[in-house]
């Protein structure tokens, strides 16, 4: 295989996936969008010259076909990511675009030898718990009167009791957002198409991928953005709940020779893979890292503030990646690090967080909790 094509290949993880590509001897063509809230000012300048770009959107028939033409490969990448309830969205971009490539493919005969495709951490919803009564167990969203009254931990579904937050492996999802439902129909419609006409497909479950190119225009995009454009506005970085809520964050160098591992690795055929971080951390950790690399002396603020449909604790397992060799490499302190650099290093560093905080309070998508 040397002809590849990446949607979404101007974004964050997708340029990224690029660069090794290249260092690898592909030859890369990239669709993007070109989405006007992650690239306002067009084709990034970090996207190598001897890249063939097309501006197309994966939800439209014609660009997808001028973007299969020649091509052996295809990491589908391009994606709708929100906290807001525009659902229908989510559903349009991520997943009709899948069953459009398969249909091209189909229609045309196209000679794709295989399709990698971002999934997410979000397809596992709330996660994987043990109760000390009833087992391994995977809850339900958190209900809304539960965080009305700021009571965080999720509960076990069967008898109410507490529970202990378990690391996530692959055997089961159970996605509760507009956006896990859609990733989650994209592997089905992978799988089962791929199946059916011989084109091996590979999922990953990216866990929160952290690292240089996360656009910061992005009002929804990441922890590492907000905290650190808090930061270095000199002000406090805001955590939701209590600030105790656990994730894996996992660095965007990692994720992209992930991509290229499954890509060339027929063992990876057919399945579906967590790309997890070395560690789980605390959302007041992690503001505690951040104020490091940063150079400051800032504690983080707890605002009483909780986004709905957020989960809980939700740490993936990386152990079925680790059996093709793959293991995260880099650690959070620097990744973070590495972002608050490149982060300096731009020319129109904003304090994005007031307004995207006010668009998600507007949504009613970030609450206040309590009387
Ligand atoms: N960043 C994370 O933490 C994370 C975690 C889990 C999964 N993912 C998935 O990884 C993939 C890449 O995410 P990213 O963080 O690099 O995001 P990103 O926003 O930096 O990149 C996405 C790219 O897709 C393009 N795009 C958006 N809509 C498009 C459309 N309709 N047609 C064509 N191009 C379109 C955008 O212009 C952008 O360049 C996405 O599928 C995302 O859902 C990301």
């Amino acid at each position: 295989m040397n002809r590849v094509l990446v949607t979404g290949g101007a974004g964050f993880i997708g340029s990224t996936t690029v660069d090794h590509l290249l260092a690898r001897g592909y030859q890369v063509r990239v669709m993007d969008s070109l989405q006007e809230r992650v690239h306002p000012r067009g084709w990034p300048a970090y996207l190598p010259k001897e890249v063939e770009r097309l501006q197309g959107d994966v939800r439209n028939r014609a660009d997808w076909e001028r973007a299969l033409d020649g091509v052996e490969g295809v990491f589908h990448l391009a994606a709708y990511q929100d906290y807001m309830p525009d659902f229908s969205t989510f559903i349009h971009v991520n997943a009709v675009s899948t069953a459009l490539l398969y249909e091209i493919i189909v229609d045309r005969k196209l000679p794709v030898q295989k399709v990698v495709l971002a999934s997410s951490q979000a397809v596992y919803g709330e996660g994987k718990y043990r109760c000390a009564r009833d087992g391994v167990v995977y809850p339900s969203s958190r209900p809304a009167e539960q965080l009305a009254r700021a009571e965080w931990e999720v509960r076990c579904p069967t008898c109410q009791g507490p529970l202990a937050h378990l690391p996530i492996t692959e055997d089961q999802v159970n996605p509760h957002t507009a956006y896990g439902i859609s990733k989650y129909t994209l592997e089905l419609l992978a799988f089962n198409l791929g199946r059916k006409y011989g084109i091996p497909a590979v999922c990953m479950r990216y866990s929160i991928v952290q690292g240089p190119r996360n656009s910061f225009f992005n009002a929804y995009s990441g922890i590492c953005r907000i905290f650190t454009l808090r930061l270095l506005h000199d002000q406090p970085p805001v955590c939701y709940e209590d600030g105790l809520s656990l994730r894996d964050y996992v660095y965007v160098g990692d994720v992209a020779r992930a991509n290229v591992l499954v890509m060339e690795d027929s063992r990876a055929d057919f399945r579906a893979f967590n790309v997890g971080g070395q560690c789980a951390t605390s959302v007041r950790e992690y503001a505690r890292i951040a104020a490091r690399a940063c150079g400051k002396d800032i504690e983080p603020e707890l605002s009483g503030e909780y986004r709905f449909g957020d989960t809980r604790h939700t740490v993936s397992s990386w152990e079925a990646l680790g059996s093709l060799g793959w293991r995260p490499e880099v650690p959070l302190p620097q990744i973070v690090a590495e972002y608050a650099a490149w982060v300096r290093a731009q020319p129109d560093m904003g304090d994005f967080y007031a307004r995207s905080a006010a668009q998600m309070r507007a949504a009613q998508v970030l609450r206040q909790a309590g009387p």
